[in-house]
């Protein structure tokens, strides 16, 4: 599904464009950006890069954005997936900043303010869910300082470069959301 531009404090969320798809295989092939991510840029491709896009804007149960800089450079994306608007009222969210000089800048917990505000305010969810792997310090303290909270861990439940890794639960509710 496509979904509407945002602005944040200091990101500007645009839905994502298949003409973006070097970006993101350019970021994707960056071992360091993968380290914590389940994608692994091995097999993929730009034409795979290309279709994997123009899928996700078909999907009803998908909304990604570009995250832009105020100054117009892409830098990563995010996305909410396993929308479920009707019943449950809840979605999974995800993010990756690929340029990595932008890390540790503010601008994943501006992404995710944003999104949140979306969330709760504009789709009326109930509830926003994602997945981290404890080594990601960095992704841990963001979303923790945005109002998630461990909910559980399963134990050894990624495969990732040879050794299985715990994902941590976090979750959100509508209730404990404060704009
Ligand atoms: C994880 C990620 C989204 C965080 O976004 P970011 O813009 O780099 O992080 P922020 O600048 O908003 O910082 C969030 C918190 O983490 C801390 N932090 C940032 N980088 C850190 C690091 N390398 N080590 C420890 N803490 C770090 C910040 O100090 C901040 O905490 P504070 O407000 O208490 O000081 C981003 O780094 C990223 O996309 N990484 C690669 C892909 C990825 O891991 N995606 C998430 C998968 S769950």
């Amino acid at each position: 599904m496509i979904g509407p531009i945002l602005k944040g404090e200091k990101v500007i969320l645009k839905p994502i464009k298949v003409s973006e798809a070097e970006n993101f295989l350019h970021w994707f092939k960056d071992s360091k950006v993968t380290r914590f991510l389940r994608v692994e840029g091995k097999d993929l491709n730009l034409k795979k890069e290309r279709k994997i896009i123009k899928n996700i804007r078909k999907n009803k149960n998908k909304i990604v954005w570009s995250i832009y800089t105020m100054g117009g450079l892409h830098i990563g994306d995010t996305g909410l997936h396993d929308l479920d608007l009707k019943r449950n009222k809840k979605a999974t969210w995800g993010i990756v900043i690929g340029e990595k000089s932008y890390w540790g800048q503010g601008y994943g917990t501006d992404t995710l303010k944003t999104v949140l505000k979306f969330c709760f305010t504009r789709l009326k969810l109930n509830r926003v869910e994602l997945s981290v792997y404890p080594l990601n310090i960095a992704g841990f303290k963001c979303y923790t300082k945005c109002g998630f909270k461990e909910e559980g861990r399963k134990r050894k439940s990624i495969m990732k470069r040879g050794k299985y890794l715990d994902e941590i639960i976090m979750g959100i509710l509508r209730k404990e959301y404060k704009n």
